[in-house]
């Protein structure tokens, strides 16, 4: 790994709040994260996907072809990054969209691509559209093209790349670029997780954190989840010191509840943001239809905040509805507030 280019994005968001933290760099959570296939758990039509691609490219002798992850934060489209270059073997270089601001930026890194190696870049929607267009003959003819000079005469000159595999991850694939997307061979949409599956990550995490946690309790925390892995095991660690404090050390039903009322999680798993965005809605804008720029001027909140993190979820468990006149809180929602 080129440490040079190692950046971590800023869509990596904290547990109750939108705020951007570089949550990935924390030690424990980094070894949280599963490393190889077997190990990662749920998405099972995209992990199969890999596994028969990952197999086919090596028996070939190959590259993988250049995969593309779409979903929101904390499903695990950075792990299934580093497992690509686990399995294929390969260095892993890792950058990201708002890191790439000039063509020069892009070429210094793909220059330095050895055969074989994984390029990821997260938030692949906020790459500038100039650095862009330098993408498209590397990913399909690995090659970057220099032009010198200008107007009449300007010459380009080609430069032959290594055979490489780029990994994007984007939260807004609509903001992608036909020309770009169409670039990815392989492109997955990652769903939020079942509760079975929450379950299965909660009790490795807890093993792996060596916390005793009872079936009633992994059942809880995996409730409380929105659906995410990355909460899942966030919410595990403040359960734990809960436990380990307040009660006999292991994680029951009662300590996660207790916990996590402290932490303004509720049943669902909705945080204070959750419930502030829906009560914007129902209290300022009766209910809606209201424009997603007036809510996020309301909670004084950033707009890509409550778009990334906030409305997929709630969308998803039926709290709100997107119609062409804007978003609207859904009967469900009246009803889990208390109104
Ligand atoms: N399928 C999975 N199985 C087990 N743990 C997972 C899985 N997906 C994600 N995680 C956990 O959640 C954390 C966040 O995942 P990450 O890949 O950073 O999400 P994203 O890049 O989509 O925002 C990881 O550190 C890992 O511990
Ligand atoms: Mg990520």
């Amino acid at each position: 790994m080129k440490n040079d280019v190692l950046t971590y994005s800023s869509d990596e968001h904290g547990i109750v709040s939108g705020a951007s933290l570089p949550v990935d760099s924390e030690p424990e959570i980094l070894s949280l994260r599963p490393k190889r296939l077997p190990d990662y758990i749920g998405q099972t039509d995209t992990v199969e996907t890999l596994k028969i691609a990952i197999e086919a490219a090596k028996k070939r002798n190959e590259p993988l072809d250049h995969v593309l992850f779409h979903g929101p934060p904390g499903l695990g489209k950075t792990t299934l990054a580093h497992i690509i270059a686990n399995e294929m073997g390969g260095n892993l270089t890792v950058t990201s969209g708002p890191a790439l601001e000039k063509g020069g930026d892009l070429i210094g890194i793909l220059t330095h691509l050895e055969a074989g190696d994984i390029l990821f870049a997260d938030e692949i929607h906020r790459i500038p559209k100039a650095v862009e267009e330098f993408l498209y003959p590397a990913m399909e003819d690995f090659a970057v093209d220099f032009v010198f000079d200008k107007g009449v005469h300007a010459r380009s000159h080609r430069y032959r790349l290594q055979r490489f595999t780029f990994v994007g991850a984007t939260t807004r694939v609509g903001l992608l670029s036909a020309p770009l997307r169409d670039r990815f061979g392989i492109f997955r949409s990652l769903d939020f997780y079942s509760e079975a599956d929450l379950m299965k990550i909660c009790k490795r995490s807890a093993a792996l954190l060596e916390v005793g946690i009872n079936n009633d309790g992994a059942t809880e925390l995996a409730k409380r989840s929105r659906g995410t892995p990355r909460i899942v095991n966030r919410l595990l660690k403040r359960v734990r010191d809960y436990a380990q404090v307040r009660a006999d050390g292991t994680i029951t039903k009662k300590t996660v509840s207790a916990a996590l009322s402290l932490e303004g999680v509720d049943e669902k798993g909705l945080t204070n943001l959750d419930r502030r965005y829906l009560k914007t809605i129902i209290e300022f804008y009766n209910g809606g239809p209201v424009g997603i720029e007036a809510i996020a001027a309301t909670l004084q909140e950033e707009t890509d905040t409550l778009v990334d993190v906030v409305e997929p979820y709630l969308l998803k468990i039926g709290l709100m509805i997107r119609t062409s006149s804007g978003r609207k809180a859904s009967k469900h929602a009246y009803k889990h507030l208390g109104f």
